[in-house]
């Protein structure tokens, strides 16, 4: 979890994410869910890819399992960020009511950096 810098004053407050400096990657790609129902999303690993996940709205529970042990952590703030490295499996669940769940990718949309099921995950941690 990282705290993302913040800028507040009597007008609100400002929240900022510069690639490379704030958070270890480049930033490609910008993808968000929101209007989610009560389902749960994510189940799937990425290869390669590096994420940075801000509830910037709302709340949403995510899980992260590494295939030996698993950690909840809870987006509820604007300026609390997940760092996600390559190779974890991830489950996202429990979006508040008008949640809105803000990826920040450090690469463009490749079908094939997806793991997304569970035993193909495991294979590939050896495990
Ligand atoms: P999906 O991976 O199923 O979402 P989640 O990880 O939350 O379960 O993505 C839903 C659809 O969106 C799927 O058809 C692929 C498409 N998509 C893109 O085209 N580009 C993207 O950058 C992302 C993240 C998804």
């Amino acid at each position: 979890m990282i705290d993302i810098r913040k800028f507040t004053d009597n007008r609100g407050y400002l929240s900022v994410i510069e690639g490379g400096m704030d958070i270890p990657f480049e930033i490609k790609r910008i993808y968000y869910l929101y209007m989610v129902p009560e389902v749960a999303r994510g189940a799937h690993a990425h290869k390669a890819l590096q994420q940075l996940l801000v509830a910037t709205s709302g709340s949403v529970e995510v899980i992260m399992d590494d295939g030996v042990s698993k950690k909840s952590f809870i987006l509820d703030k604007p300026w609390k960020g997940l760092l996600v490295a390559p190779g974890l499996w991830r489950d996202l669940e429990n979006f508040s009511g008008g949640a809105v769940l803000m990826c920040l990718a450090s690469e463009k949309y490749d079908a094939a950096d997806y793991i997304r099921d569970y035993d193909e995950f495991k294979a590939y941690k050896g495990l």
